[in-house]
């Protein structure tokens, strides 16, 4: 198992898009603390994350937030052993100052410093209080990514199939949107389809030329054109309309990921399947997967519920997987934005 048993206590830093967060991690498996400020307030108003405004407010928030890590995990910073930050992608003034804070108190505190690659921390949180080790095959959903991985080693993997065009996380924030839910809809979208008949439309699930691939624009525009019809009808969206159609959405995507991960398990050969990214808070996609050892037999390895949307936890467990550059190499990578 590659890991630093040298280094066991983390203090990692995520900041990468509107959430600033804070965490310290020992082992690479049991959580210390973990502080996350959200920027929601911020940026609801706009219907969106604006990028100079979420630098804003990591800046006002970074201090208070790593000062909490610390004091809920009961420890000075001297005693942590190594501070991390992601990297990328992300938004690249948002993710400076992440970095920027963790490379500061590495160099002040002679700490090493680890740099992370936020997938790989969605990836990690599924260590996060559980004996998982690769390999295993993971879906990664969140807003920016849609991801089939197959997890070879802690620092290993194969990227087996990713979305065409939107994300799982991005097409639940536009059909929420598309049925007046305020942003980020992903949530609302999943509490409002727990009340409603997924069988009440019939929603195209897309065929894509890769095996494991995916594609959700079609699914989105199908929703769209019952929205349009819906409104010609009766000028306005009513309550059953609302719960009807995110139900049929959310089982059409449901359905369309499990039918992939169960596949693309099955050719690859993976007895363990994991779920990671923000989507995999979403009710009725953990209720699929819990149902996959009984149904298909395989292993199934879910996040717990306050690791699934961006966190610090998640980047302090890969930091612990990931093999260390000390010094000024280390200090000298930069942010990045895509890739
Ligand atoms: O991983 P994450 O926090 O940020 C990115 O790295 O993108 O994921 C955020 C995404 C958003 O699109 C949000 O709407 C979605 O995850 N999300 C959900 C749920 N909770 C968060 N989507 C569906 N159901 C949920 N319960
Ligand atoms: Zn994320």
């Amino acid at each position: 198992m590659t890991n630093h048993p040298a280094y066991p206590t983390i203090l990692a830093i995520e900041s990468s898009c509107d959430d600033t967060a804070a965490a310290v991690v020992r082992d690479g498996r049991t959580v210390l603390s973990n502080v996350v400020a959200s920027q929601l307030a911020t940026h609801a108003p706009y219907g969106g994350v604006i990028p100079e405004l979420a630098a804003r407010a990591h800046v006002g928030a970074a201090s208070e937030v790593l000062q909490a890590a610390l004091a809920q995990a009961n420890l000075s910073l001297a005693e942590v052993d190594a501070v991390a930050a992601t990297l990328g992608p992300g938004l690249m003034g948002s993710l400076l100052i992440g970095a920027t804070a963790a490379k500061t108190l590495a160099l002040l505190t002679n700490k090493p410093f680890v740099g992370v690659h936020h997938l790989q921390g969605h990836v990690a949180s599924c260590y996060l209080g559980s004996a998982l080790q690769p390999p295993f095959l993971c879906l990664l959903v969140s807003g920016g990514h849609t991801q089939l991985l197959g997890v070879e080693g802690y620092t290993q993997s194969r990227l087996l199939g990713s979305t065409l065009d939107d994300a799982v996380g991005e097409a639940y924030d536009k059909v929420a949107r598309l049925l007046g839910l305020p942003y980020p809809g992903g949530p609302l979208l999943d509490a409002l389809a727990g009340e409603g008949d997924p069988k009440a439309f019939a929603l195209p699930q897309a065929r894509t030329q890769g095996a494991y691939d995916f594609s959700f624009s079609g699914l989105k525009t199908a929703c769209l054109r019952h929205v349009e019809a819906e409104e010609a009808r009766h000028g306005a969206l009513n309550e059953t309309f609302q719960r009807d159609l995110a139900a049929s959405f959310q089982a059409t995507v449901v359905a369309t990921l499990v039918k992939k991960v169960v596949a693309c398990a099955k050719a690859e050969g993976y007895g363990t399947v994991a779920l990671a990214g923000g989507v995999s808070a979403n009710g009725a996609l953990r209720a699929a997967f819990e149902a996959l050892p009984a149904a298909e037999g395989l292993a199934v390895q879910l996040p717990q519920r306050g690791f699934c949307t961006d966190n610090a936890a998640m980047i302090a467990v890969a930091a612990y997987y990931t093999p260390l550059a000390v010094g000024p190499p280390a200090l000298a990578m930069d942010v990045f934005s895509r890739g």
